[in-house]
């Protein structure tokens, strides 16, 4: 079977979350059972640059050999007449990834920037554009390479063009799945850039991309894929309601026959303390209470530096790595802190986006210099060190489509605290003082700072009352496994039903 990937984020070239790490785990798993898989991805400056750091501050990526371009193509197939030259012309570089057919599109004028979609919480004006020329480069090189696929395989908005352009500009055979990733961005813009998608203004129409007078390309992706699916079987139920559906609700609905839920898993080469790289001590289930204790002292280290006096060691840690957006339920949680310091815990921070969030969360850290210790910045070697030496780990995502971070956690003997959504409520057992030979942490249901803190107060009563209950719960949690060999399989199922 010869499967296209379209993805607008890969690990390690580019990513700012989960669609990278899943990107990349998805294509390379298919490649073990055997599949052909040609990644297509734009070639940012991250990659350019190199500066996309594999592990923190000491290695940088190496692309070895370097890449080199294999040809010049010209877009002509474009609808826009007269189609600046700093447009359709995209290098192709090829690189071979872990057995993935890797295809770098490089155009400088739209893709060499400081971010990969915007900066300073404002999306760059011309994001339809950019990926809508992605997509075209894409298919128009494949195609004139006569490359055939069985499938191509979509992912978010920004690839959500090519059901479209496969079926109707490139009269592709191939059947198409779209993965939705995140619901909450769906590529909407202004019904005057239709002509940057490059389609048949037809198509701009109700059973189509239109959407309240809108350009809504996650929409036409839906409209024009063979089967649809989301990374967890909560969300696949959630989004098609009114709370989650962020208005695709009656377009989900009336796709259910053709929607599915497939969880994401977890690169185990990548996040497992017995072999982890990043963090101070390797630990197993064997003598986790030591090698967590090791990874504890370094992680409060580069958190609190000086003012770090030995008597953190004793408090639990509760940590967040996170976008910080909305969808991930901080402002809830910043309402719930005064009383988790009340109750002695120590709050860490690694994240960056929105800015009212970001100052939010610097604030708290001011207020409370003893309990809270938050880096704004985008640092994976600290990420790692975060799922090793922290307590708890805490997701309190008003939606979450799966979440990876919960599951890292398992694997590291961290316990999640959980808002029950979406991946969340799929993965996480709650304690709930009876299942204790499978609870592996703690969930609340009710979105608000009090089902938040209820459930953060039953964590820190087993965590400073009851040690064997505690450590119970590191055990089931580092036994627990999501492998990405059962994901591959549903993936495959889906690709054969499809076909
Ligand atoms: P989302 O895709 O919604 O951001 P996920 O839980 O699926 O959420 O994935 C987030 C990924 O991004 C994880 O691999 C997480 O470790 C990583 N991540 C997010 N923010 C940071 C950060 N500031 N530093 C390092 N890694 C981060
Ligand atoms: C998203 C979701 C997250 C998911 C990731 C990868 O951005 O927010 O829950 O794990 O995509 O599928």
């Amino acid at each position: 079977m010869n499967v296209l990937f379209m993805t607008s984020e890969c690990f390690p070239f580019a990513k700012t979350g989960g669609l990278a790490d899943v990107s990349e785990a998805i294509s390379v798993n298919l490649v073990k059972k055997g599949i052909n898989v040609t990644l297509c991805l734009p070639y940012y400056k991250q990659v350019s640059h190199q500066n996309f750091r594999i592990a923190g501050k000491i290695e940088k990526l190496e692309i070895d050999p370097p890449l080199e371009c294999l040809k010049t193509l010209e877009l002509t197939n474009t609808a826009q007449k007269n189609i600046a030259n700093q447009l359709k012309f995209f290098d192709i570089l090829p690189y071979k990834y872990k057995g993935v057919n890797v295809l770098f599109f490089k155009n400088d004028f739209l893709f060499n920037r400081d971010a990969l979609y915007g900066l300073d919480d404002k999306d760059y004006k011309d994001n339809l554009l950019r990926f809508a020329l992605f997509c075209s480069a894409s298919l128009t090189f494949v195609t004139d390479n006569k490359f055939k696929f069985d499938i191509i395989h979509c992912n978010d908005w920004q690839t959500s063009l090519v059901p479209a352009f496969a079926k109707f500009k490139f009269k592709l055979p191939s059947k198409i799945l779209l993965t939705i990733h995140n619901l909450g961005y769906q590529g909407i813009f202004p019904k005057e850039q239709f002509s940057c998608a490059s389609l048949n203004s037809l198509l701009f129409n109700i059973d189509g991309f239109e959407y309240y007078g809108n350009i809504n390309l996650l929409k036409g992706g839906i409209e024009f894929s063979d089967a649809v699916n989301t990374v967890s079987r909560k969300y696949a139920e959630e989004i098609k309601t009114k709370e989650y559906g962020f208005g695709l609700d009656g377009v989900l609905e009336n796709k259910k026959d053709k929607l599915f839920g497939i969880l994401n898993g977890v690169d185990y080469d990548e996040w497992n303390p017995e072999i982890d790289k990043h963090i101070v001590k390797n630990y197993s289930i064997k003598n986790f209470k030591t090698g967590k204790k090791s990874c504890k002292k370094d992680l409060l280290t580069v958190f609190f530096g000086k003012q770090f006096d030995g008597a953190l060691m004793d408090k639990p840690v509760i940590s967040i790595v996170s976008r910080l957006e909305d969808q991930k339920g901080f402002p809830v949680f910043m309402d719930a802190i005064p009383e988790i310091i009340k109750r002695g815990g120590v709050i860490i921070v690694l994240g960056t986006g929105n800015k009212e969030i970001e100052n939010g969360f610097k604030k708290m850290a001011e207020t409370y210099p003893q309990n809270i210790s938050v880096k704004i910045m985008y640092d994976n070697q600290i990420s790692h060190k975060i799922e090793a030496g922290s307590d708890f780990f805490i997701m309190p995502s008003k939606y979450e489509p799966s979440g990876l971070n919960q599951m890292y956690s398992l694997k590291y003997g961290t316990i999640p605290i959980v808002h029950g959504t979406g991946g969340l409520d799929d993965t996480i057992i709650n304690f709930d003082g009876t299942n204790i030979n499978e609870a592996d942490g703690f969930k609340f249901y009710g979105f608000s700072a009090e089902e938040l803190l209820k459930s953060v107060n039953s964590a820190l009563d087993i965590y400073f009352n009851d040690k064997n209950t505690f450590n119970k719960l590191i055990e089931n949690a580092m036994e627990k496994d999501f492998l990405w060999s059962r994901s591959i399989e549903e993936y495959i199922s889906l690709y054969n039903k499809i076909q």
